[in-house]
């Protein structure tokens, strides 16, 4: 049975808590955080404190709390034996302070009422102790077959890749849906094409899958395109994008 504790109360403890509180071979047996109404979501299946001073011990203490406050949050544990690790893509290890540290990173964008499936999200683990990684890795498959050692390096470079599949064209998606919504029509007209886009990167690589006005060079379609635009930052955004998809086919062209 591993022990572990989780401290923060947001997005990732709360789905980190209901994953695995269900896990068989792991107890959650506290969770610390500074808002007391948060906390008191996960006092089902734990033990819940506000005081940092006072965590108890565990094999693991998961650090779930926003990116600067990791250090912070981290020096409270700095005489803890168990394996401190932060949650985070973009955060070095060195952010933890403990000599016993380590990563546990899980792809996937959790959003607050929006559950997940545990099992087949990446979980990228770090640590720099051999046992101490074996334990995250165990940890890891509590919840999740999709297990990986990634070191801090190529974790920062997974999560820059992140922010440009994730955020990036989800921000294109409020885009498209502000320039529906001008002419009256519904967002849903366009879900069919993003989930064939989101499928087609299945069974091809994302160069060989890319169609558009950019690729072909149609100078008229995209003139026209930008006369349609309103936003300064959307005709920037269409311009730039166009320019890069255009010089990333300029071989076919
Ligand atoms: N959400 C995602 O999609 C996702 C995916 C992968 C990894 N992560 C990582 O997960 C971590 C948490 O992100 P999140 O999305 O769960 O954020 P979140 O929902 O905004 O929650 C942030 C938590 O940090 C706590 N906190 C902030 N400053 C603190 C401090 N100085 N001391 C103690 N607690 C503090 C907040 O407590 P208060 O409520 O008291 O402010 C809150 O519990 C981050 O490192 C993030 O990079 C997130």
């Amino acid at each position: 049975m591993l022990n572990i504790v989780i401290l923060g109360t947001g997005n990732l403890a709360k789905h980190f808590y209901s994953a695995f509180s269900k896990a068989d071979n792991v107890d959650v047996v506290q969770v610390v955080g500074r808002n007391q109404k948060e906390l008191q979501r996960f006092s089902k299946h734990s033990n819940i404190s506000n005081d940092f001073d006072n965590i108890t011990d565990a094999d693991v203490y998961l650090i779930a709390v926003k990116d600067d406050a990791i250090t912070e949050v981290s020096n409270y544990l700095a005489n803890k034996k168990g394996i401190v690790v932060h949650t985070s893509g973009a955060t070095d290890l060195n952010a933890i302070k403990s000599k016993n540290r380590g990563v546990f990173y899980p792809l996937q964008t959790f959003t607050k009422g929006k559950t997940v499936d545990f099992g087949s999200i990446p979980i990228c683990i770090e640590a720099e102790e051999k046992n101490s990684l074996e334990t995250l890795r165990n940890l890891a498959k509590s919840i999740s077959k999709n297990v990986h050692h990634i070191d801090s390096e190529q974790r920062k470079k997974l999560h820059l890749a992140a922010v440009f599949v994730n955020n990036f064209t989800n921000y294109l998606y409020s885009v498209g849906e502000e320039l529906c919504l001008e002419e009256g029509l519904s967002f849903d007209l366009l879900k069919p094409l993003i989930l064939e886009t989101a499928e087609k990167v299945w069974t091809m690589s994302p160069k060989e899958a890319q169609t558009g006005p950019a690729r072909r060079n149609d100078i008229k379609s995209m003139e026209s395109h930008l006369k349609l635009l309103n936003k300064k930052e959307h005709i920037t955004l269409y311009k730039l994008l166009s320019q890069a998809i255009k010089q990333d086919h300029e071989e076919e062209l």
